[in-house]
C-alpha cells in the first residue's frame, strides 16, 4: 500500500499506545491530546485509508470526554454535538477554511461562504440547474456505462474496479451531465484530483499538492473561458446538448438567475471538483466494506439480483457508514461557545478554535445507532451525515444517492466477486484517493 500505509502503521501504533496511555495516567496527560489534531490533519490520507483506528479512538473519546477541548482544538465526538456544530454556522464557519484555497484554485464557491446573500444567490441558481427527472437519467447512464465495462472485462473474469470503473463513470458524467469533458479524458481527471486534493484534503499544505493544484486551475480557467464561449456559440445555432453548463447559461436570460460568465466557470469548476473523486472513494470504499463481510456481501447480491433498489441502497449507505468519504468536518469557531448546555458533556469552545466536528464519530453514536458495530440495513437514511448537515449539507447528495448504488449494482451482482489475491485485492490510495482496488468474479 506505500508509503501512506507505513505512515498510518506508524501512527496507529504511537497513537493508541499514546491515548490509552493518556488516559491511564490522568488528566494532565490530555494536554497532550492536541497532538491528535495535528496529527489526524498531517496524516489525513492514511486516516481516510484506515478509519478503523479512527473508530476506536472515537469510542474512547465518546465515553470518557465527548467533547474534548484542548487549548485551541475541539474534538466533537456524539452525535448531537456534531449536529449542534453543523446547525450553528454563524459560530462555526467554513470561510477560513476553505475560501483562499477555492480563490486560487477553482474560483470563489459556495462551500466557502458563510450564509451570505451571495451565498444563498448561488446555491438557489446551482439548485435551479438540476432538474427532478435528471436522477433516472443519472442512474440509466450510470447502468450502462458500468455494463459496458464490465462486459469488456467479462473475458478476463477480473477487474480493477476504483481505477477502471468508480473514477471513469463519475469522470463520464461530468463530461456528459455537468457539460465539462475537459481537453480529454485523463487531463479532466487530473484537474478534478489535484484541485480537489488541494482544496480539502492538503490540511498539511503540502505544496507538491498546491503546486499541482495551481497548475490544473490555471489550465481549467483557460479552458472553460473558451469553452463558454464555444457553448454559446452552440446555444445560439439550437444545438447545444442539455446538460448542466448549457442550463446555467441559459439562466443568464432572467436578472435573479443571472451569473456572468466569470460566475459560471467558476461555479462549474466548483461543482465538478467535487464530483469525481468523492464519488469514486465512495463506490470503493463502500465495497472494500461489504467485501470484509461476506454475509452482507451475499445480502447486496441478492438484493441486487432481485431489483430491491431500496434495500441495495442501504447496504449500500449502512457499508459508508464503517467508512465514509470524510471522517471530519472542520470548522472555525468564532466567538466563545457553549457546546451540549445543560448536559454532561457541557464543554466551553474558546473562541478562535478549530473545530473538528467528528462525522465518523457521530455515525458510531450508540444513541442514534444501536448497537453501532454491527451492520443493519434498518437504519433510517435520514440519520446517515456522510453527507454533511446544515448550510453546507451536500449539494450532490441526490445525485450520489443515486449514483454510488448504481455503480455498485453491476458489480456486486457478479457471480463469485471476491477480492484478487494479495495486494492487488486491496484498495491502493493515491494519497487520499483509492486508485485501485482489483477483484475477481465468476461471470455475471
Ligand atoms: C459520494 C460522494 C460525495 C460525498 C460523500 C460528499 C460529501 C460532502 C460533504 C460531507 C459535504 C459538506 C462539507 C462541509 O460541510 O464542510 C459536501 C458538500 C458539497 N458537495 Fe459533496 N459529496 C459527494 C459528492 C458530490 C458531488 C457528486 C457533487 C457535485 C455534483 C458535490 C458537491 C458538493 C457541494 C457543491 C458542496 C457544498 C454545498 C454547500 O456549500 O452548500 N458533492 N459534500
Amino acid at each position: 500500500m506505500g508509503s501512506f500505509s507505513d505512515k498510518l502503521h506508524e501512527a496507529e501504533g504511537e497513537l493508541a499506545g499514546f491515548f490509552r496511555g493518556a488516559f491511564r495516567e490522568g488528566e494532565k496527560l490530555l494536554q497532550d491530546l492536541s497532538n491528535l489534531a495535528e496529527m489526524v490533519k498531517k496524516e489525513i490520507a492514511a486516516w481516510i485509508a484506515r478509519p478503523e483506528v479512527l473508530r476506536m479512538l472515537l469510542e474512547d473519546l465518546q465515553r470518557l470526554r465527548p467533547n474534548l477541548v484542548v487549548g485551541q482544538k475541539a474534538f466533537v465526538t456524539k452525535y448531537a454535538d456534531v449536529l449542534e456544530v453543523l446547525k450553528a454556522n454563524g459560530n462555526f464557519t467554513v470561510a477560513s477554511i476553505y475560501a483562499d484555497k477555492m480563490r486560487r484554485t477553482s474560483g470563489d464557491f459556495i462551500l466557502g461562504m458563510e450564509d451570505t446573500p451571495q451565498y444563498r444567490r448561488e446555491a438557489g441558481i446551482l439548485h435551479a440547474a438540476i432538474h427532478p427527472d435528471d436522477f433516472a437519467r443519472i442512474r440509466e447512464f450510470d447502468r450502462e456505462s458500468t455494463e459496458a465495462i464490465i462486459t469488456q472485462a467479462l473475458p478476463q473474469g477480473r477487474m480493477d474496479v476504483a481505477g477502471g470503473l468508480f473514477r471513469q463513470v463519475p469522470a463520464r458524467l461530468v463530461s456528459r451531465y455537468f457539460g465539462v469533458p475537459g481537453p480529454d479524458e485523463p487531463t479532466q481527471m487530473r484537474w478534478m484530483r489535484t484541485i480537489f486534493w488541494e482544496i480539502f484534503l492538503n490540511f498539511s499544505n503540502d505544496p507538491q499538492v498546491a503546486q499541482a493544484a495551481e497548475q490544473s486551475s490555471a489550465e481549467m480557467k483557460a479552458y472553460l473561458g473558451s469553452w463558454i464561449m464555444a457553448r454559446k456559440a452552440l446555444m445560439a445555432q439550437g444545438r447545444a446538448p442539455d446538460d448542466f453548463l448549457t442550463r446555467l447559461l441559459a439562466l443568464q436570460a432572467q436578472p435573479e438567475t443571472r451569473l456572468d460568465d466569470e460566475g459560471v466557470g467558476r461555479n462549474v469548476g466548483g461543482v465538478v471538483v467535487g464530483a469525481v473523486d468523492t464519488t469514486c472513494t465512495a463506490a470503493s470504499q463502500a465495497l472494500d466494506e461489504l467485501l470484509k463481510r461476506p454475509d452482507q456481501l451475499e445480502g447486496a447480491r441478492q438484493a441486487a439480483l432481485a431489483g430491491n433498489d431500496a434495500l441495495f441502497s442501504a447496504y449500500v449507505f449502512e457499508a459508508l457508514r464503517f467508512h465514509p468519504l470524510n471522517p471530519l468536518l472542520l470548522r472555525h469557531c468564532e466567538k466563545d461557545y457553549t457546546l451540549a448546555a445543560g448536559t454532561p458533556r457541557q464543554a466551553l469552545i474558546p473562541a478562535g478554535s478549530e473545530v473538528f466536528a467528528m462525522t465518523l464519530g457521530g455515525m458510531m453514536d450508540p444513541e442514534v445507532f444501536p448497537h453501532p458495530e454491527e451492520f443493519r440495513t434498518d437504519r433510517p437514511y435520514e440519520s446517515y451525515i456522510i453527507f454533511g448537515y446544515g448550510q453546507h449539507r451536500c449539494f450532490g447528495e441526490p445525485i450520489n444517492r443515486v449514483q454510488v448504488p448504481a455503480l455498485l449494482k453491476s458489480v456486486v451482482a457478479l457471480k463469485g466477486l471476491r477480492r484478487a489475491p494479495g495486494e492487488e485485492g486491496q484498495i491502493h490510495y493515491d494519497g487520499p484517493f483509492p486508485d485501485r482496488l482489483v477483484v475477481e468474479f465468476d461471470g455475471r
